[in-house]
């Protein structure tokens, strides 16, 4: 029996970095893996792969900012699959490093509405779906991040809308668990993960072998972590093994806030 047999899960910003790693482990496990993504050519590639190694799914153009789209994307998989058991609240930006004084108004509203605002529609509209699916059993994971843990200068945006993912997912969870609902909600808090959002970090130092030798030196480990690794945890979550664990978070860093 593979670990997410016969689920329907749906992953935002499915078309690359971890989005795309756990969505390709989500299928190999069984899943019917609906890849939900604003670049609708990635998300169909990534669908590409998936079916190539024998998996199932569905690719769909989605902006998680917008209340619209979420309505439609449930739409179409309670047509297609009849219900929802995961949902991967993937999807994320980043504005690169500001003073707070220089910090532009627009750009920490769009961090929000993609970071904090994707992440509040998904999962209201998941237990939605979830709710009306049978067997209701409902695993929710919203990406949030280390920097949801942490202060780093420079990605007050950043720092605010992850921070804001932790603590709005352990009051969903709670929510779910006071009414009886069998939905679980938890949070992954990845630390330094070589995915295309971390090498534009990356790219802005201007020697990219001396970028990288720093950010793996910033790790205790000595060395980035892989979409992969994030993409254990998601499945761990996404599975009913861990079906005693909601309103936690879930820290894959390297060891990086151990220090
Ligand atoms: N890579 C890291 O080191 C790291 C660390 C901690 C947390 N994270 C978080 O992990 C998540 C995934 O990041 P990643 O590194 O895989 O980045 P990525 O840039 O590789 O992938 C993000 C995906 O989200 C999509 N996307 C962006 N805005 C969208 C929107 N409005 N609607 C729908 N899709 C949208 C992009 O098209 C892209 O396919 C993000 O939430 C990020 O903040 C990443």
């Amino acid at each position: 029996m593979k670990r997410v047999q016969d689920k329907v899960a749906l992953v935002t910003g499915g078309g690359s970095g971890l989005g795309e790693a756990s969505a390709m482990m989500l299928a190999a496990e069984g899943a019917r893996v609906v890849l939900a993504d604003i670049d609708e050519a990635a998300a169909k590639r990534v669908l590409r792969r998936i079916k190539a190694a024998g998996g199932q799914g569905a690719a769909l153009q989605m902006d998680v900012s917008q209340e619209a789209d979420w309505i439609r994307v449930m739409a179409s998989i309670q047509r297609r699959y009849k219900g929802l058991h995961i949902t991967l609240n993937s999807a994320g930006i980043n504005r690169g490093y500001s003073d707070p004084r220089e910090t532009e108004f627009k750009d920490w509203k769009a961090v929000m509405s993609v970071n904090l605002d994707g992440v509040f529609l998904g999962t209201k509209h998941s237990m939605r779906l979830m709710a009306q699916s049978t067997p209701v059993n409902g695993s929710i994971i919203n990406i949030s991040s280390i920097m949801g843990l942490i202060g780093h200068p420079g990605i007050g945006a950043y720092n605010a809308s992850k921070g804001g993912v932790r603590l709005y997912t352990k009051s969903v969870a709670l929510s779910c668990a006071e009414k009886g609902l069998k939905i679980r909600v938890n949070s992954i808090h990845p630390g330094f993960i070589d995915t295309p959002l971390l090498r534009e970090s990356m790219g802005r130092m201007r020697d990219p072998e001396l970028a990288q030798k720093t950010y793996d030196a910033l790790q205790p480990v000595g060395h980035l972590g892989q979409p992969q690794d994030i993409a254990y945890g998601v499945l761990y979550l996404a599975s009913d093994e861990s079906r005693f664990m909601t309103g936690a978070e879930l820290v894959i860093d390297g060891g990086y806030t151990a220090r």
